[in-house]
């Protein structure tokens, strides 16, 4: 299975921390934050992968990660994103590169405790469907949340006001190869993105969608307090090593 990490996007949530530098380059702990999916994939035994970054910064991805050796990789693969058209448009980038094979996407932005090679190496045999993940969160509002009755997720709401359930949809997503056909339908949401969750939403409405409960701890790093959380997170971990 291929891998994605999504690095695109203006970190506005960060300004001026991302005044003069793409979000994903910043540091969490002791690694800069783009470092944290790429381990997750190569973790999860994904070797193949495709970074999507943007902006004014694109090139410092480049010097920094380069073929991706310190990560016993052999080339990383790069695309540019023009502006900043959603999770769903950055990742209708990665079609050629995927080959017509199932994908695992991650958000530059996430940190997973505990790898998910197990689910990955599992999704790899899977022809049609997609797979995504839930954790328990305080502040569900922030994130997409799942509607769940009995064992089923029967929808996604991004950002509700109102959460139907105590969980955050994670940045970690598996897809089947129609991911690409499903983007090309989407429309624009309200803030003028292709958003993953009507992606997800398409893959619920034809019963094609599996979940799983992650083990450990997540987070994202994308506003000044769940970067702090990161840093603290990470800190703990290289305590207990
Ligand atoms: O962190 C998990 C959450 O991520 C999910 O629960 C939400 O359903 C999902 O929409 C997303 O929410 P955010 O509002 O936190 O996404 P954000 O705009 O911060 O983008 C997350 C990453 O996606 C970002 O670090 C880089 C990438 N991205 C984002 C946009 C908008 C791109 O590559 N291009 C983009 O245009």
């Amino acid at each position: 299975m291929k891998g994605v990490i999504l690095a695109g996007g203006m970190g506005t949530r960060l300004y001026p921390l991302t005044k003069i530098t793409n979000k994903h380059l910043l540091p969490v702990y002791d690694m800069p934050m783009i470092y944290y999916p790429i381990n997750t994939l190569v973790k999860a035994g994904i070797k193949d992968i495709m970074v999507v970054t943007g902006g004014n910064n694109a090139g410092d991805f480049l010097r920094l990660l380069g073929n991706g050796k310190e990560f016993g990789l052999k080339r990383l693969h790069y695309a540019y994103q023009e502006g900043e058209g959603g999770i769903a448009q950055a990742l209708s980038l990665a079609e050629e590169f995927a080959e017509g094979r199932n994908i695992t996407v991650i958000l530059g932005d996430n940190i997973f405790e505990e790898t998910v090679k197990k689910a990955a190496d599992d999704f790899s045999k899977v022809r049609t469907g997609a797979k995504i993940f839930l954790k328990e969160v305080s502040e569900p509002q922030r994130f997409g949340v799942p509607e769940i009755k009995g064992r089923k997720i029967i929808r996604i709401e991004e950002k509700p006001e109102k959460p139907k359930s105590k969980y955050a949809v994670v940045g970690l997503y598996m897809y089947d190869n129609g991911v690409f056909d499903i983007i090309k339908g989407l429309k624009p949401s309200g803030r003028n993105e292709l958003e993953i969750t009507d992606v997800n939403n398409h893959y619920i409405q034809k019963g094609l969608m599996e979940y799983e409960v992650l083990p450990g701890w997540w987070t994202d790093a994308g506003t000044i307090e769940s970067l702090y959380k990161a840093n603290t997170l990470i800190s703990e971990l290289r305590g207990k090593k």
